[in-house]
């Protein structure tokens, strides 16, 4: 194998090699006063569907919209794919270098459920290394055990700050992962939940710009969360620009839809990224008021300290906690069924006035 192709061109499945992309009439062709290569209407015939250019396809990936999020991330518009949220990044990875029936991911649960989901729908295994707790609520990397887990591993998916668990991967711990795995895996640094940990500096938060150091590094944001958007679906893959190479080969030839890249680049300009952050400083209020509420419910076995927006609790009877509020309108999530969580459900912070209603319904 010649030494001089990047890793992604190294790990990826054998077959995408020689794939040449759908080259759809956006990608293939562009300027020209008169469309006519993508058998596209002339105009939008109903008034109650039109919108300026509602007639054409959308741009394979919005230069826009990359660009707005590579400022906003602190890395190059070439390290940047845009997709229908994280959760296809998630699905465009395994697609991209993970041969069915051989080649697996690794995962660290208990975790976000679509990383084992979407690895199973593709015919690949998923190989389980538990967090361990390292002192009380604080639950890390076992990096011992991934190291000793990754033959015929191809993606190590891990989650920072964690759902279900609320906190964050000790930073120390993710550069020794990267540094163990090498050349071997690549490492996914699912980052959905990093504005609730940041001060303002969006291009300092989380691992991103670990990204000059590290090829095998692909990290995972989203624009469900802190910024509110979680109906657009979109979602960004930050990663060496020969792995979005690979991905741009099997991801869909028209990802976002028009309304989606116009609203998500409506959010990352300074005056929207000045209201999400007081969102987000709102939500770490409420968290706050929320905790205090459950410190003084003697049915609270344990709260996981969040740095999220969900707060984690183990509760004396997880289920009925669950019908119980359910009954009267709320809905929580109950997390028992995953590794290590019994009686364990999930809090998502929402308004003051909803959490006002949860807090005078919750069992005294
Ligand atoms: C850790 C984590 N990753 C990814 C996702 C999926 O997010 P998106 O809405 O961007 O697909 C979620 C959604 O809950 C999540 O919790």
């Amino acid at each position: 194998m010649s030494s001089n192709l990047t890793l992604a061109e190294r790990l990826q499945r054998p077959h995408l090699r020689d794939l040449v992309p759908y080259a759809s009439a956006r990608r293939s062709m562009s300027g020209g006063a008169i469309w006519l290569n993508a058998n596209e209407a002339p105009y939008t015939p109903s008034a109650a569907a039109n919108a300026p250019d509602n007639n054409r396809y959308p741009a394979f990936q919005s230069t826009l919209l990359n660009q707005a999020f590579a400022d906003y991330a602190g890395v190059a518009a070439a390290q940047v794919l845009s997709g229908r949220g994280s959760d296809e990044a998630i699905e465009l990875l395994i697609r991209a270098f993970c041969e069915p029936n051989r080649d697996s991911i690794l995962i660290c649960p208990p975790t976000y459920g679509m990383y084992a989901i979407s690895a199973q729908t593709h015919g690949c295994a998923t190989v389980q290394v538990p967090l361990q707790q390292r002192t009380e609520g604080n639950w890390q990397l076992d990096l011992a055990a991934i190291d000793n887990n990754l033959n015929g591993v191809k993606l190590v998916f891990v989650c920072s700050p964690s759902n279900p668990l609320g906190n964050s991967l000790d930073s120390a711990d993710l550069r020794a992962l990267l540094e163990h795995v090498g050349e071997r895996a690549l490492v996914v640094v699912d980052e959905a939940y990093i504005e609730f940990t940041a001060s303002r500096d969006s291009r300092a938060m989380g691992v991103a710009s670990w990204l000059q150091d590290y090829p095998q590094l692909v990290v995972l944001r989203t624009l469900s969360k802190a910024f509110g958007l979680a109906a657009l679906r979109c979602g960004f893959v930050l990663a060496a620009s020969s792995i979005i190479a690979v991905l741009q080969k099997v991801i869909a030839p028209y990802p976002l839809p028009q309304p989606t890249i116009d609203g998500a680049i409506a959010a990352l300009q300074s005056a929207a990224l000045e209201a999400m952050w007081q969102l987000r400083d709102e939500t770490v209020r409420q968290r706050q008021r929320l905790l205090q509420a459950l410190q003084q419910r003697s049915w609270v076995r344990q709260i996981y300290p969040s740095v999220t927006n969900f707060v984690l609790l183990q509760v004396d009877a997880a289920e009925a906690l669950v019908k119980q509020l359910s009954d009267q309108g709320i809905l929580i999530r109950n997390q028992s069924q995953q590794l290590g969580l019994a009686n364990c459900v999930r809090i998502s912070i929402g308004s003051a006035d909803e959490l006002d209603q949860l807090i005078a319904r919750l069992p005294a």
